[in-house]
């Protein structure tokens, strides 16, 4: 499952899908007849609410630059699945039936929802993947580099541990959810950097990534392993992080293994800081949001040019090969780039992790 076959460079793409009629228009964006103008409606759909990332960064910024291509004419509507592969089909039928121009889709659950997007396909609809690859007919995939991020989560593990490990090193692995299959690839990535050098001592899945779930599971693994016998957690993000910490301080350790994460959670930035947490992966939302955001608006008024300048990879799920897909590259998140990272795009400020209980740890790391 290497990096999902990203191929060809736009120039050569636009070429070849010119050849086989793809692209309905010549030239620049500008000669496309538009089939819709500013006046559209992008249906957003995230997948759950523990995580921050989706109320604070994905939907607002897709909002604000979905309001800033149109002239302030396009509207977003917003609906959160709540892990809840059910509810998500619901609220995504909801969109087809309200007849919104186009939807931005974070699966819950790539698979079950397959139905819908045909659904939604056949109602002339196109829909956008948004971070998870959803099967069925997707018109294009917008993400960062899900098995890059699990590489670094893994690599991250490895330096924390100084190189000096071999097959009595035991760490734990705890996943995401296995209906997301970003969670498989991180795992796949994570694994080709530990595989042969670590004893993966127990390792689980977890459904929804519910931080709930991931404490209970880290409580068993501690049980079975013992609280000094392990060397590191692999978490797969932050959220779940927060519950594995949880779980090691209520067993009394007191110092804390390397621990990984990945969103750049507030909450997160503030425990590497105190060093409670080692490391998290920070995605820049503003990309990816703003790239599906683009793409959404080009879809729907018939810029194919620029629609496909903005898709130059490929992938493939499981039931369709060769979509068009933008995959953005990450970092890896420690104490020594919180500077050039979260604070220099804007994400957070000095003063949001810095607070007064955060202040002198702030100076020990440098950051006041
Ligand atoms: C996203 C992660 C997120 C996780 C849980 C994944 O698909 O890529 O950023 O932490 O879902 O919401």
């Amino acid at each position: 499952m290497r990096r999902i076959a990203i191929s060809v460079a736009a120039s050569t793409m636009t070429l070849s899908l010119a050849a086989c009629g793809t692209l309905g228009v010549t030239g620049d964006s500008s000669e496309a007849s538009p089939t819709k103008g500013d006046d559209i409606t992008v249906g957003v759909l995230m997948p759950e609410e523990t995580n921050t990332r989706y109320r604070e960064f994905d939907y607002p910024i897709i909002q604000k630059k979905v309001a800033s291509l149109t002239g302030d004419k396009g509207r977003t509507v917003y609906a959160n699945g709540g892990a809840d592969a059910k509810k998500q089909t619901a609220q995504m039928e909801k969109m087809i039936s309200d007849q919104v121009d186009v939807i931005l889709l974070d699966a819950v659950d790539s698979k079950s929802i397959a139905d819908t997007v045909r659904k939604a396909k056949d109602a002339g609809i196109p829909v956008i993947a948004y971070d998870r690859l959803a099967q069925g007919p997707i018109d294009a995939y917008v993400s960062f580099d899900n098995e890059l991020v699990g590489e670094v989560q893994g690599r991250s593990i490895m330096e924390a541990l100084g190189g000096e490990t071999d097959t009595s090193t035991k760490i734990v692995m705890v996943n995401g959810s296995p209906t997301d299959p970003n969670a498989g690839q991180f795992k796949a990535g994570a694994r080709s950097e530990l595989n042969g050098k670590v004893t993966i001592a127990k390792e689980y899945d977890v459904d929804g990534w519910s931080p709930l779930i991931a404490e209970s599971d880290m409580t068993e693994a501690i049980n079975e392993i013992g609280k000094d016998n392990i060397a590191a957690v692999y978490s797969a993000n932050d959220a779940m992080a927060a519950g594995i910490i949880k779980a090691l301080e209520a067993a009394g350790v007191t110092e804390l293994p390397p621990i990984t994460g990945q969103d750049a959670e507030l909450a997160a930035v503030q425990r590497i800081v105190s060093g409670e947490q080692y490391m998290s992966v920070y995605k820049p939302y503003p990309q990816e949001a703003e790239a599906a955001a683009e793409m959404a608006v080009a879809r729907v008024q018939g810029k194919n040019i620029q629609f496909e300048a903005l898709a130059s990879d490929r992938v493939d799920s499981p039931t369709d090969k060769d979509i068009p897909a933008q995959l953005v590259p990450v970092v890896a998140l420690t104490k020594d780039n919180i500077k050039s990272t979260v604070i220099q795009d804007g994400i957070y400020k000095l003063s949001d992790i810095c607070t007064s209980e955060y202040e002198s740890d702030c100076e020990d790391a440098k950051l006041r």
